[in-house]
C-alpha cells in the first residue's frame, strides 16, 4: 500500500515525536507549493494559470543575477502558500533582498522558512531538471519582532530541510533529522507518495561533478584532486572516474543521493573576495544536512558546512559534498596540502 507524505509525517510524529503538528503543516504547505511550481514548470511555453513562465523577468536579485519569470513565480507561490497558516514567523529567499515577515493580519508561528525557489534556473528554457530547495529553523529569540538576526543560525539548528526536483519525475526529498526520505509526485492522485526511505550514499565513488571550465581559477587542493581523478587507472587513484555537471545543484545532489558521487562548487580566483558561488543558508545548509543524513559529508574544504556561523542572510560558501571518503580526501588536501 502506498504511503502519502501526510501519512509519513503523521507516523514520524507518532512513533518518534519528531514532527510537531505546526511543522507538519509547514512541510505539507511547502509540498503543496512545490506541486504548483511543478505544474508551472511542466507547462513551460504553454503558460499556466500562473502566467507565462518562460524567459527573463527583466530584473536582478540581490546577488546581481538575472531573474527569470519562473524564479519570481516560484518565489510568490511559496510566500502566498506559507504566510497565512500561522506556522511561520518569517521567510527568506534567494530572490528577496530582505526577510518577509508574516503580515499582521495572520497569526505568527515559531518557524522560519528559507528557500531557493528555483534552483538551476539557467536550465528552464533547455528543459533540464530544476528544483526548489528549502530549510526550516525555529525562531529562538524571545523578541516579539522577527529580524534577519533570527535566521543567522548554523545549519546544525535546522529542524527540516529538503528539495523538490522537477525532472522526468517530480520528487520531494526530505529530512527531519531521521534519515532521508523520497516522495514521488503521483499526478493522477495529486499527492506525493513515499518511494524511498533511509537513503544511503555509498562512501566511495568514481563520479565527480564540478564545472571544469573554471579549472584555471581553482585553488591547488581542488586542482590536485581533479587531476588525480583525471589520471584514471594509471594515476594515484588507480581507477577511472566519470564526470557529470548538470548546472542545477538539485539535480546533481539528487544523483549523488541516488548513486553516490562528489559535488564541488569551490571558491575560485574569479571573484576572490567571495567565499564561493552557492549560498549558505538556502542552498548549502539544507543540501549538507540531507547529504549527512544519508551518510555522506559536506565541508567548505576546511570545516563542516553545518557548523559555520552565518553572519549574513545571503552569504556565500565554498561547497564540497557527497560520498564520505571523497569529501574527506578533498578536505584533507585543503587542511594538510
Ligand atoms: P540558481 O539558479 O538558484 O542561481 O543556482 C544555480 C547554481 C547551482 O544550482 C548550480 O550548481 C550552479 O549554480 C551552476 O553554476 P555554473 O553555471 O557556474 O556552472
Ligand atoms: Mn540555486
Ligand atoms: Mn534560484
Amino acid at each position: 500500500m502506498s504511503i502519502s507524505l501526510t501519512r509519513y509525517l503523521v507516523e514520524e510524529q507518532r512513533a518518534k515525536g519528531r514532527i510537531p503538528s505546526e511543522l507538519r503543516l509547514l512541510l505539507e504547505v511547502v509540498a503543496r507549493a512545490c506541486k504548483s511550481i511543478s505544474h508551472a514548470v511542466n507547462k513551460g511555453a504553454l503558460g499556466s494559470e500562473l502566467g507565462d513562465v518562460m524567459g527573463s523577468a527583466g530584473s536582478e536579485n540581490v546577488q546581481g543575477e538575472v531573474q527569470k519569470k519562473l524564479d519570481i513565480i516560484a518565489n510568490n507561490v511559496l510566500i502566498e502558500a506559507n504566510e497565512w497558516g500561522g506556522h511561520l514567523a518569517a521567510m527568506a529567499s534567494e530572490e528577496m533582498d530582505s526577510i518577509h515577515v508574516v503580515p499582521n493580519r495572520y497569526p505568527q508561528g515559531e518557524y522560519l522558512l528559507m528557500f531557493d525557489p528555483l534552483d538551476g534556473s539557467s536550465n528552464i528554457e533547455v528543459n533540464v531538471s530544476i528544483g526548489t530547495i528549502f530549510s526550516v529553523l525555529k525562531k529562538v529569540s524571545s523578541n516579539a519582532a522577527v529580524t534577519e538576526q533570527d535566521f543567522l543560525q548554523p545549519g546544525t539548528q535546522q529542524v527540516a530541510a529538503g528539495y523538490c526536483v522537477y525532472g522526468p519525475q517530480t520528487t520531494l526529498v526530505l529530512t527531519v533529522g531521521d534519515g532521508v526520505a523520497m516522495f514521488t509526485l503521483d499526478r493522477e492522485q495529486g499527492s506525493f507518495v513515499l518511494t524511498q526511505e533511509n537513503v544511503k550514499i555509498p562512501e566511495d565513488t568514481k563520479e565527480f561533478a564540478i564545472n571544469m571550465s573554471n579549472m584555471r581559477h581553482w585553488d591547488a587542493p581542488v586542482k590536485r584532486y581533479i587531476d588525480e581523478c583525471l589520471a584514471g587507472k594509471e594515476g594515484p587513484r588507480g581507477k577511472d572516474f566519470n564526470m557529470r555537471w548538470i548546472a542545477s545543484m538539485v539535480a546533481d545532489v539528487h544523483r549523488i543521493l541516488t548513486r553516490g558521487g562528489i559535488f564541488m562548487y569551490p571558491w575560485d580566483k574569479r571573484e576572490p573576495e567571495k567565499p564561493g558561488k552557492l549560498r549558505l543558508m538556502y542552498e548549502a545548509n539544507p543540501m549538507s544536512w540531507l547529504i549527512e543524513q544519508a551518510g555522506g559529508a559536506a565541508t567548505n574544504g576546511k570545516q563542516r558546512i553545518l557548523e559555520l556561523e552565518p553572519t549574513q542572510l545571503h552569504q556565500r560558501v565554498s561547497v564540497i559534498l557527497g560520498s564520505k571518503n571523497e569529501v574527506e580526501r578533498v578536505t584533507k588536501y585543503h587542511v594538510t596540502p
